[in-house]
């Protein structure tokens, strides 16, 4: 950044950088306008621009996403679904180890919540979509729920940290003081936005304006999470507060369960440095990123760099190879996370080639038909590779995985409610309890979190009507 530099500098800041197109669009706004634009311009990193610009035209020789691909193996450290009375033991041991440090107040929750839902098309952040199958509570309403929940089985108060962005800061923390943090306290709560990246014209790599005469920036991606926490000092209030495992969500999954004792414990078991919970995908050609082994390390390859034959690659049992879906849940070391966001080895940039409506210096706005600008963001996923040792978990897909990523069809709020019904529904047969066929039942989780809880208040239930939220 180039925050010290001067007005007068800035000319010879953008020649030296070949942005002297900026000029014209400052010497046309009137102050404050022009101010606003110069201070954008000098928080720029442009050797940064400069470099992740450069990395746009592929050099031959170097290693591709889909060579990488190509060469992947399968995984090796894994730790399914128990199958055996063996491994039942292996995950009760693990839930225990979670417990403990649930207990001992070491593990905080993260959620990222900056992105900008546009398949499903919600006109406000993706959190507040009403996804309770009987109560039409929220996404945010379920997730602060289980935290307020997961906090009284284990005796702390778990702190929840939310990532928002300039798409859904204000909406999200409205929307949250409205509804009072759905009873967790204000205190352990905390809400911190992502950071931004500029866009840059393909044909040129000149920054582009926009039509509020500033700079035209997009969301850093859930990767910007790393720069994100250092900036706002979040790095330093986990130290203080003893934290030492941070348990990532995002905000889509309405089954995913937070804070899961088994996955904390199987991670500091194993000490993991990075711990992500998978589902087995439903087919070769299911649009999921895998993970894999890539030259001996734990990378995740996502579907689009994913060549068809490799993904229908089998093993010798005849089942998918590269099965191992990610569902974007992973349990962090905060060290480790501290190492990639301060240490020399950091997340990479990936580049999006998209249509970004822009300002000409001659004040027209332009909305190309084409793609015609690069946006660069970072994934959290992209850690993997870099953590010395990783781990990975295989979740009960049915039970955990029904995320809302699109208006119909897939992953839509429909067969997200639907398996919100059925989960529930089993929990209630599994506690012995008759639920009418054609009754409709959501379970909060203040109610209950799991099959257990449920059977724990077996007694309480008496089920009426043809629709009935638990709470
Ligand atoms: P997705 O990749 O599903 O993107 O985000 P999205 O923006 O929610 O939805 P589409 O692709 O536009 O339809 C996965 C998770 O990462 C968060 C999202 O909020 C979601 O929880 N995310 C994504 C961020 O926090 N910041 C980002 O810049 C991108």
């Amino acid at each position: 950044m180039n925050a010290s530099i001067s007005p007068d500098q800035l000319p010879v800041l953008l020649r030296q950088h070949k942005q002297e197109h900026l000029l014209a669009y400052l010497d046309s706004l009137a102050p404050p306008a022009r101010e606003q634009l110069a201070s954008d311009i000098v928080n720029v990193d442009f050797a940064l621009m400069e470099r992740l610009y450069g990395k746009t035209t592929p050099v031959a020789g170097e290693d591709t996403p889909q060579a990488k691909a190509a060469r992947a193996t399968a995984l090796e450290d894994v730790v399914r679904q128990p199958a055996s009375a063996d491994d039942e033991q292996a995950w009760q041991s693990a839930h225990q180890q979670g417990l403990e440090l649930l207990r001992a107040g070491k593990v905080a929750a993260v959620l990222v919540a900056g992105g900008q839902g546009t398949r499903l098309g919600f006109p406000h952040p993706k959190g507040m979509f009403p996804i309770g199958p009987v109560s039409n509570v929220t996404l945010f309403q379920i997730f602060f729920e289980q935290i307020k929940a997961r906090s009284a089985q284990a005796g702390v108060v778990i702190p929840y940290y939310i990532m928002t962005s300039d798409a859904t800061h204000e909406d999200t923390e409205k929307f949250l003081e409205e509804h009072n943090y759905f009873g967790l306290d204000r205190g352990t709560v905390k809400l911190f936005k992502q950071g931004t990246m500029p866009a840059v014209d393909a044909a040129t790599g000149q920054l582009l304006v926009g039509d509020d005469d500033l700079l035209v920036r997009s969301p850093d991606g859930h990767g910007g999470i790393l720069n994100a926490l250092a900036k706002n000092g979040i790095f330093d209030q986990l130290a203080e507060r003893g934290i030492e495992y941070l348990y990532y969500h995002q905000v889509d999954n309405p089954t995913g369960i937070l804070c899961e004792p088994a996955l904390l414990g199987f991670h500091a078991m194993r000490r993991s440095d990075m711990t992500t919970k998978v589902a087995a995908k439903r087919s070769a050609d299911e649009k999921m990123g895998v993970l894999a082994l890539v030259d001996g390390k734990t990378e995740i390859i996502e579907y689009s760099d994913m060549p068809t034959d490799v993904a229908e690659k089998l093993d010798s049992r005849g089942n998918l190879m590269f099965w191992a879906g990610n569902m974007a849940v992973h349990v962090f070391n905060v060290d480790f996370l501290r190492r990639i966001t301060f240490g020399e080895t950091q997340l990479p940039y990936h580049t999006a080639h998209k249509k970004v409506p822009f300002k000409s210096a001659e004040g027209e706005v332009q909305s190309p038909k084409t793609p015609n600008a690069y946006k660069f963001e970072r994934f959290i996923f992209d850690a993997l590779p870099l953590a010395y040792k990783t781990l990975v978990v295989e979740a009960d897909r049915k039970r955990e995985f029904n995320p809302v990523k699109n208006a119909e069809g897939n992953d839509s709020p429909a067969t997200s409610k639907e398996a919100l019904i059925n989960l529930h529904r089993s929990w209630l047969q599994q506690a012995g309890v008759s639920v009418p066929a054609d009754c409709v039942v959501e379970i909060s989780p203040l109610f209950a979190l799991d099959a257990e809880g449920v059977q724990a208040r077996a007694n309480e239930l008496k089920l009426e009507g043809s629709s009935v939220y638990l709470k």
